[in-house]
This record gives structure tokens, C-alpha cells and sequence, in this order.
């Protein structure tokens, strides 16, 4: 028997996670670390503090499990995207990772669209340059921290700086690449012209190899600070939302998948190099070799359950615990209490603003057509409904781009409720099922690493051998005709509430800073 491990250096901590070649759960352990906010809308990380949390969580892994070193034969690298890790000419961190979530480049992003051009921006990188990006927080460092910048000679995102402290190399793959706003996605490499335009040394940035191949091997230091055996190969891997459509068996057109975590997102591949005209859905290359992804993403999908729980749910949450149950499981159940549609009472779920369709910080959480008759299960029923409305977006701007959409896969934290899943199905009137992994990221990452170490022959194969459907929903033909008459209502409902996001934003903004204009 030989077994695969998967990484995750994820945003609030480090997973580690070993899978036999039949795709069984072996072992799994995540170490927590924190996440800075040094200023308002900042979010930093300590790369020595994801270091030291990975070293853990594998020792953890192969304690618990029986395989012997040996018998490991392949190590797949995934995390959290876009973040700027730089080192000095010695491999030293200079400074903070700014991480994937950090807000402080809006000026930056103005600047490099400026400097390329909006439309080139999305032609060559897929995608618009947003605050979150790598490229842009190269460019603030060099504008505000002129003394670290001078000192470095190295641009690696987490996962590859993990990667670096493995085996001694720099490197990336084309998935995580594809958030930086320095990759020309379409030709899957470094982007000359993005590089040239904003004067980034080229040198900076590491080899780019597809997500199934070899980067590097496990070096004796790292061998010895995690009890991997030295020489054991580590694959590329990918970013965490591609390696977890690899852990969702997305491998080919028809096949999407739909994550409802704290935030959701809609992830499809593509045999093409497609962007959307405005931008609106992400284009990144797949972590399958020759295929790319459109995805979008919802800051507020389960986060949206999750705040009903928090505030209006209070007595079902101290209910649960005294009767031992997931709050969670009181809530749905009174959620289907009331009918299909809520009568008429829509929920927007933008609580945290919006990325896709509207990437808008402005957007706002609204309970739209309120009446004596609504209660507590209708609020309930609506906030699922609404979360259910605004993935359908993303949807709906894949179909505009002519995708094939043949099945969901749904995961996350959201497809464990039944009365969810339905509802899922009927907004999006297709088939939804769900799969064996319940794992993620880490599992494409291990599943990834199974194919650079050639256990199998190529990603898709991989997918075959492991993910399996478990459960499947079918859309109710009365629901799904019903919400088909509400969605064009909550669509239009942003557009219409729109300046008064902006108008209420600009009231709180100016009160919390004590403006008086
Ligand atoms: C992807 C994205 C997140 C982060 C953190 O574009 O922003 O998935 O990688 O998980």
C-alpha cells in the first residue's frame, strides 16, 4: 500500500492530511495559527507561524496513522491564494505575509489598470486587478516599505513558501500563479508584458510548472523538522479553490461545483481560455494540466446561516446544547415549515458585501417584502433561499458564456442540510449531488501529488478512482417554476437598492470617523 499527503496552508491554519491510493482517509490534522489586523482592512500572517503549524500537523499525521515514511510517496502542496510573501538573497522573510483578504491596494490596483489598460489587464491575466491580488501589494511595499522592498530578490505566495522550507526550491504552479495579476493565463506562464509594466524584475518570481509535477523533494532539513523521508517528491499542487474542485472530481466541462462554507463559491472548468467581458467571474488555469476555471464567489453564503443562527436563532442555539443537537438541525427544520418561495419575503445575503456578479463592499444584508404574515420560519426558509438566488448568478453569467452545466457537486459545511440541498436544486433546476470527499482542498492537493508520483496517470483518472457520488437531488418541477418567477425579482433588487448602499455607507462612514459634512 503507498498513501499520498496533501497540505493545506489555509487561512486560519495548516492541514495535513494522508490518503491511501484508493482514495481512504488515513489521517488528518489541522494546526491553528493567527492573522494579524494591524490597521482596519489589513490581514497579515507570519509565514514561521504556517511553517511551524505544517511541521506539526504532519508530525501529528504520521504519528496516527500506521504507514511507514516509505511508503509515502508524494506530498501535493494547496492554500490560500494571492498572498505576498517576499525574501531577501539569504531565503529570509522581509516582512508579513499580506494576505489573500487584505484591503489596503485599492490605489495600487487604480494605478496597474491605469498603466496596462483595463481591457489588456483582462486579456492577458483573465481577470481584473482586484486588492486581494499579488501584483498590487508588490507595488504598495514598493511605495511604502522602499527599505524592505530594496532587500528583495523573491516573490513566493504561501503555499510556496511552504514549499521553499520543504525542499529548498522556488516554485509555484499555474493555478495559484493565476491570482497574481502577473500571469498571462491564457499561455500559462509569467506574464513579460504585465512584469515590464510594472517594473517587477522577472527574477523575482519562481519556475511555474503545471500543478501535477514534480517542484522539488522533501530536503534532509525538512526531513528532519517534519519526519517526512528526504527525497520524497512535491508536486506543484494548486491553489485551494482548484485543488478542491480536484478533491470535487472537476475535471471536465459539465461538471460544476457549488461550495457553501462562509463564503460560496461557484467553480467550473473549462477547455478554454474563457473570460467573462466585465470580468465579473474569476479565469484562472485549472490545477488539471491544459484546462482552465471561471469561478464565482459569494463572501456571505453559509456566513449568511450563520449570522441567522447568531441573532435570531439564539434560543435554538442554547436549545441545541442542552439537548446536545446542531443548532443548525432546529433551524432548517424550522425553516421548512414554511412554503417554497417564502411567500414572497427575499433575502439578499450581501452582508459582507459582494464579489460575484457585484463586486461591491457597499452591498448590504436586506429582508425585502416583509408582511404580518412572515415569521421566524419564513425568515429562516428566505435566508437559504437568498444564498440559493445569489450563487445562481454565477451561474447564470456561465450559462451567458455558453458552459455546459450538467451537474453540481455541492460541499462545504451548507450541503449537509437536506432541506438545503433542495432548495439549491430547485433555484438552480439541475441535478445536485453529493460526493465521498468531505476532506477539500487537502484531498485534490493528495490526489495531485498521486499523479506526479505516478500512482496515477493523469488528474481525471485520479478523480475516477476516488470521488464517488453519494447522494443525489433532483429539482421539484413546481419549486423550480416558482423560483423561476422570484429570481428575476431579487435580481433586480441590487440594482435598485444600489445608491442607497451607497448613501447609507457614506452616513455610517462618516459617523464612525465623527464627519459632519
Ligand atoms: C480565491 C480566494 C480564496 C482564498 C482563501 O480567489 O480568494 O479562495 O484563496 O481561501
Amino acid at each position: 500500500m503507498v498513501y499520498l499527503m496533501g497540505i493545506d496552508v489555509g487561512t486560519t491554519g495548516a492541514k495535513a492530511l494522508l490518503i491511501n491510493e484508493a482514495g481512504e482517509v488515513v489521517a488528518s490534522a489541522t494546526v491553528e495559527y493567527p492573522m494579524y489586523t494591524p490597521q482596519p482592512q489589513w490581514a497579515e500572517q507570519d509565514p514561521q507561524d504556517w511553517w511551524q503549524a505544517t511541521g506539526e500537523s504532519i508530525g501529528r499525521v504520521l504519528a496516527e496513522s500506521e504507514a511507514s515514511t516509505d511508503q509515502v510517496v508524494g506530498v501535493g502542496l494547496t492554500g490560500q491564494m494571492h498572498g505576498l510573501v517576499l525574501l531577501d538573497k539569504d531565503g529570509a522573510v522581509l516582512r508579513p505575509c499580506i494576505m489573500w483578504n487584505d484591503q489596503r491596494t485599492s490605489s495600487e490596483c487604480a494605478w496597474i489598470t491605469d498603466k496596462v489598460g483595463p481591457k489588456r489587464v483582462l486579456q492577458l491575466t483573465g481577470n481584473p486587478v482586484l486588492p486581494g491580488f499579488t501584483a498590487p501589494k508588490i507595488a504598495w511595499v514598493r511605495e511604502h516599505e522602499p527599505e524592505v522592498y530594496e532587500k528583495a530578490t523573491q516573490v513566493l505566495l504561501p503555499k510556496d513558501y511552504i514549499r521553499y522550507r520543504l525542499t529548498g526550491e522556488f516554485a509555484t504552479e499555474v493555478s495559484g500563479a493565476s491570482g497574481t495579476s502577473l500571469f498571462d493565463v491564457g499561455r500559462r506562464r509569467w506574464s513579460k508584458e504585465m512584469l515590464e509594466a510594472l517594473d517587477i524584475p522577472a527574477e523575482w518570481l519562481p519556475e511555474c510548472h503545471e500543478s501535477p509535477v514534480v517542484s522539488g523533494h522533501i530536503s534532509k532539513t525538512a526531513a528532519e523538522a517534519t519526519g517526512l523521508k528526504a527525497g520524497t517528491p512535491v508536486v506543484g499542487g494548486g491553489g485551494d479553490q482548484a485543488a478542491q474542485a480536484v478533491g470535487s472530481g472537476i475535471t471536465e466541462t459539465g461538471l460544476v461545483s457549488v461550495t457553501v462554507g462562509t463564503s460560496g463559491v461557484v467553480f467550473a472548468s473549462t477547455d478554454e481560455f474563457v473570460v467573462e467581458p466585465e470580468g465579473l467571474l474569476h479565469a484562472f488555469c485549472h490545477a488539471v494540466p491544459n484546462k482552465w476555471h471561471l469561478m464565482g464567489v459569494m463572501l456571505s453564503a453559509g456566513g449568511s446561516f450563520r449570522w441567522f443562527r447568531d441573532t435570531l436563532g439564539r434560543m435554538e442555539k442554547e436549545i441545541a446544547s442542552l439537548i446536545g443537537k446542531d443548532p443548525y438541525e432546529l433551524l432548517t427544520k424550522e425553516a421548512a415549515r414554511a412554503p417554497v418561495g417564502s411567500e414572497g419575503l427575499i433575502f439578499l445575503p450581501y452582508l459582507t458585501g459582494e464579489r460575484t456578479p457585484y463586486p461591491d463592499p457597499n452591498a448590504r444584508g436586506v429582508f425585502m417584502g416583509l408582511t404580518l404574515r412572515h415569521d421566524k420560519a419564513h425568515l429562516g426558509r428566505s435566508v437559504l433561499e437568498g444564498v440559493a438566488y445569489g450563487l445562481r448568478d454565477s451561474l447564470e453569467l456561465m450559462k451567458d458564456l455558453e458552459l455546459e452545466i450538467r451537474q453540481i457537486r455541492a460541499s462545504g459545511g451548507g450541503a449537509r442540510s437536506a432541506l438545503w440541498r433542495q432548495i439549491l436544486a430547485d433555484v438552480f433546476d439541475t441535478e445536485l449531488v453529493v460526493i465521498n470527499v468531505t476532506e477539500g482542498a487537502a484531498y485534490g492537493a493528495a490526489l495531485l501529488a498521486g499523479v506526479g508520483a505516478g500512482v496515477y496517470t493523469d488528474v481525471a483518472e485520479a478523480c475516477q478512482q476516488t470521488v464517488k457520488v453519494v447522494q443525489r437531488t433532483e429539482p421539484v418541477k413546481e419549486n423550480a417554476a416558482l423560483y423561476g418567477e422570484f429570481y428575476p425579482v431579487y435580481r433586480a433588487l441590487y440594482a435598485a437598492l444600489k445608491p442607497s448602499f451607497d448613501q447609507v455607507s457614506q452616513i455610517v462612514t462618516q459617523h464612525a470617523t465623527g464627519g459632519t459634512e
